[in-house]
């Protein structure tokens, strides 16, 4: 089974491609902030690919536009809006 890897804890939960990263964090209790429920509207939920970024569900509009190019290119993706296919390794940025 593929796993989600919190950097730098270290921490590993099992994924599933129908499950957002945000809400295989929440069910495993890992801290994440989530504002806005998930629906994209708050940015909060924000995390840095460290290992996998192709291995993840496509950027969508509404999140290439709350994210804006530059977190983009620092490698942030919404928890909510992201699935991912296989192994991968984040880190949650400190707000
Ligand atoms: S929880 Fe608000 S944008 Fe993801």
């Amino acid at each position: 089974m593929a796993k989600l890897t919190v950097l730098p804890e270290n921490t590993s939960y099992p994924l599933s491609a129908s499950v957002s990263l945000l809400n295989t964090l929440l069910k495993n209790a890992h801290p994440i902030q989530h504002k806005c429920g998930g629906k994209a509207q708050c940015g909060t939920c924000r995390i840095r690919i460290i290992e996998g970024a192709g291995k993840l569900s496509p950027l969508s509009e509404i999140e290439r536009r709350r994210l804006g190019e530059e977190n983009l290119s620092a490698g942030l993706r919404l928890a909510c809006q992201t699935y991912a296919f296989a192994d991968v390794s984040i880190e949650i940025p400190k707000t």
